[in-house]
């Protein structure tokens, strides 16, 4: 509530996946700790921003437009003043490269940015006044109350501050969790949060999933729940909610997105493509290439480019010019991945690449797993990692089945030139996927663009404009006019 609170109770150390070499073997260097807050402790951050909600005594969210954007403008300008140890977080706490780093960083500040352009727009069109039939109304765009938000390790500024701030904007009141991992950086920024918001309408809490979030949740008072991590966290949270048909929910969750490459792809480009989208970020990105289907044709020339390609990805730490493949920031990560590998294997898969799947320490080093089949864990499990299981198929009836059976859809990408082709395929996809990328990536970016999910892989619609209607509701002023 408007104070920088110096915490006495239990801390719980923060440790950086870059590892250092000790007496006992490769370790995970600790670079500092958060606090960890009980149920109770969480439950007072929730009442300050019930409290700064409420409207009878709260300013926020009556509070005129123009000066909601003058304290997010405030927020900008501190916000940049951080740039640089944000970004060395980044690095420290995620494994994310230097360039990653500093290009999440700019598009956050960016998202802020753009937001407040949309929500100008978005407040002159809702401003207009419509008449119909002797009745004359304004449609009002009105907050929802108090807003949880959640955001996941592999972003933890960029997917964080892209529903926290709309969430603020449109006149919610916000209790903020920080992501598990990549929690150290929201410390730069304490002070701009405490000097540009009044009390209680940001609130940060950090401590154990269960008796943190799960409190919250229990308590009935979270109106709307943003959160981007797996389904099944998702689903446990939402459940504690008393009255989930009162909470309304914008999830990002589990993807499995594949590429389809067809034999008439232009062979260099899907392999660059592949590797970016496979890669970037050791895999750890939502929309992330998570299965490639080859076509029959083409397999030899694709694996060997693409083993080519990928055998040229440098290894080392985040701040080392060049790298990309670095360490990742999940402790159980390696293992995990080693034995989705070793499934496949055990059930006929080959490793492709040398080195493939080597662990040591949090690194690990990509694994090409082919041909990987239904009997595998690797075939529609989501690794979020840098494994990448090849599909072989023949008719293109092969590779509908694969995405339509898929409990995911998220994104996927299409290789090929056909347009004929190409079209009966985007057609059968159409349903099936909230986004399909024509011989491209799968990406959410540029941020102006929806970024949904079909199936098990979203809730809701986000987008700089979409952020803003999801964490707001219209209501209608009506009076007759005869
Ligand atoms: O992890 C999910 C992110 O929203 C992915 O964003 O496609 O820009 O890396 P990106």
């Amino acid at each position: 509530g408007g104070k920088l609170l110096t915490w006495q109770g239990e801390l719980n150390p923060v440790r950086s996946p870059v590892c250092v070499q000790t007496v006992r073997g490769l370790e995970q260097k600790v670079i500092g700790s958060t606090p960890l807050l009980t149920s109770k402790e969480s439950l007072a951050a929730l009442d300050a921003a019930v409290q700064a909600y409420d409207l009878g005594r709260g300013l926020w969210p009556t509070m005129r437009l123009a000066e909601r954007i003058e304290h997010v403008e405030r927020f900008i300008t501190r916000m940049q003043e951080q740039r640089q140890p944000v970004v060395n977080l980044l690095m420290w706490e995620i494994g994310k490269t230097q360039k990653d780093a500093e290009k999440e960083f700019d598009r956050t500040r960016d998202y802020l940015v753009e937001t407040l352009s949309a929500l100008k727009e978005l407040d002159r069109n809702s401003a207009r006044f419509v008449q119909e039939q002797g009745i004359m109304g304004q449609v009002r765009r009105v907050p929802l109350g108090v807003a949880l938000c959640m955001g996941p390790y592999n972003y933890p500024l960029n997917e964080t501050f892209s529903t926290l701030f709309p969430a603020l904007l449109m006149g919610n009141t916000v209790v903020f969790k920080p992501a598990k991992f990549g929690v150290l950086l929201i410390r730069p920024l304490l002070e701009a949060f405490r000097d540009s918001f009044p009390p209680g309408v940001i609130n940060i809490i950090y401590g154990r999933g269960r008796e943190t979030v799960g409190a919250l949740m229990e308590s009935g008072k979270v109106d709307v729940f943003a959160f981007i991590g797996t389904n099944q966290g998702a689903s446990e949270l939402k459940r504690m909610h008393p009255k989930p048909h009162r909470l309304k929910a914008v999830l990002g969750l589990d993807a499995k997105n594949p590429a389809i490459i067809l034999p008439d792809a232009d062979l260099e480009n899907a392999v660059n493509e592949c590797v970016l989208g496979s890669l970037s970020f050791n895999g750890q990105r939502c929309t992330a290439l998570k299965v490639l289907l080859v076509h029959k044709k083409i397999l030899g020339p694709f694996l060997e480019k693409f083993i080519a390609a990928v055998g040229k990805l440098k290894p080392g730490l985040p701040w080392e010019p060049g790298v990309s493949l670095t360490p990742l920031p999940e402790p159980g990560k390696p293992a995990y991945l080693k034995g989705l590998v070793d499934d496949a294997v055990r059930h006929g898969a080959q490793v492709l690449n040398p080195n493939g799947g080597e662990a040591r320490g949090s690194f690990f080093y990509p694994a090409i797993v082919s041909p990987v089949n239904e009997q595998m864990r690797l075939y529609y499990e989501e690794q979020f990692g840098p494994v990448i299981p090849i599909v072989p198929f023949e008719e293109d009836a092969e590779a509908i089945r694969y995405v339509v059976n898929s409990p995911y859809g998220q994104q996927l990408s299409l290789f090929g030139k056909d347009a004929k082709r190409m079209g009966a395929l985007i057609d059968a996809f159409a349903n099936q996927a909230g986004r399909i990328n024509l011989n491209t990536q799968c990406q959410r970016g540029p941020d102006t663009f929806p970024f949904s999910g079909r199936k098990d892989s979203a809730e809701g619609t986000l987008s700089v404009a979409d952020a803003l209607r999801v964490f707001s509701i219209r209501t209608l002023v009506a009076t007759k006019t005869t």
